[in-house]
């Protein structure tokens, strides 16, 4: 990959209204085809994954094909899954670790809009099975389909994943692929997603660049914008996990202002109803009682014993900070948040 905006070929950007042709899609297309075949170094990370498990042997060319930005696999999340649903598969990496901890046939069902990355991706599998013992390629079904329309019935999964694809689409097609992956879940099922955000947001210009999308360095939203579109697709509950430096996008080389940083992001979002008040939105805060008494109770579900952190979603955060206690301590966002709070 070349990272530089003005290597793009300007005929597949823009449409006559100078925003992005609907052809983004034809060059994502292209770009991954492209990147089934030939290990892209730049492209996403490609560094390893995230994390190792012990007896999972991962093929070496299905880790130089390793084009997600973060984890989507959280042994936490998989207690009682039976169907997990990965979306825009690459080489398999991630449909491999799911594999690890559901070890059933047809358990994971991973599907790509590319056919020379599904073809990668079947034969890396039956690679890892040369690897690994425990691995059978009849546990993950792959599948040809599209993130904008998913080939799947209503409620059949309990978890679906997607790491660094859904960053690439603009907003239409964005609130597309999450509603479809609300419709696929089943009541309280969870989405699980990495992608690059923007510290700030990312010029008309950069975003309109159809190959950048593509490469999942134009498209990235503000972390808020991000959480909006999960909000908006009715995710009641989302869990920020993770947010680290990504990528820099440089006055240099992309012709910005200011440097622009990208952050890769881990979030769950769960299939709850969003409440009367909004939605619970958790970043890692806490709230810490520093009071007289053992405990107090807000009369709204929070217990909060003396000294004791307790992991509360950001309405519930602001709702404490503006009591004015001054027994109660709220801290601040960690984006780091492991999800055992209550709001
Ligand atoms: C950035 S790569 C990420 C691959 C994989 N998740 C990983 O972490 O390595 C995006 C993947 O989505 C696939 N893809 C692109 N457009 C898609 C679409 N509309 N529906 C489903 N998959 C799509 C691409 O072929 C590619 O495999």
């Amino acid at each position: 990959m070349n990272p530089n905006p003005h290597a793009s070929n300007q005929d597949d950007r823009l449409n006559q209204d100078g925003g992005p042709s609907s052809d983004y899609l034809s060059t994502v297309e292209e770009v991954y085809a492209e990147a089934a075949q030939t290990p892209a170094p730049a492209l996403c990370c490609t560094t390893g994954p995230s994390w190792k498990l012990p007896g999972l042997s991962v093929p070496r060319a299905m880790l130089e094909r390793n084009y997600g930005c973060g984890t989507t696999v959280h042994p936490r999340d998989l207690a009682g899954a039976e169907r997990v649903l990965y979306v825009g598969v690459g080489a398999g990496m991630e449909a491999l670790q799911f594999s690890y901890f559901l070890r059933r046939p047809e358990s994971v069902v991973a599907i790509d809009k590319v056919p020379a990355m599904l073809h990668k991706a079947e034969e890396l599998l039956a690679e890892a099975a040369r690897e690994n013992t425990w691995f059978d390629p009849s546990f993950v079904s792959l599948r040809k389909g599209d993130a904008l329309s998913l080939p799947l019935e209503d409620g059949s999964v309990d978890i679906a994943a997607q790491n660094c694809l859904f960053n690439i689409f603009e907003q239409d097609h964005l609130d597309q692929a999450l509603g479809e992956v609300h419709r696929v879940l089943k009541p309280h099922g969870k989405l699980i997603t990495s992608d690059p955000v923007a510290r700030t947001a990312i010029p008309k210009e950069l975003a309109d660049d159809a190959r950048l999308r593509a490469q999942c360095l134009s498209g990235a939203l503000p972390l808020e914008d991000y959480l909006g579109a999960l909000v908006r697709a009715g995710f009641g509950t989302v869990e920020v996990r993770a947010r680290r430096p990504y990528r820099m996008l440089d006055r240099r080389r992309y012709g910005v202002t200011t440097d622009i940083l990208l952050d890769s992001i881990e979030v769950a979002a769960i299939k709850d109803p969003i409440p009367d008040d909004g939605p619970c939105i958790f970043t890692g805060r806490t709230a810490i009682y520093i009071g007289e008494d053992e405990f107090i109770d807000d009369g709204k579900g929070h217990l909060l014993h003396r000294d004791v952190p307790l992991g509360v979603c950001d309405k519930t955060a602001q709702a404490l900070q503006s009591l004015g206690r001054d027994d109660l301590v709220l801290t601040e966002s960690t984006w780091h948040y492991p999800g055992d709070g209550c709001c």
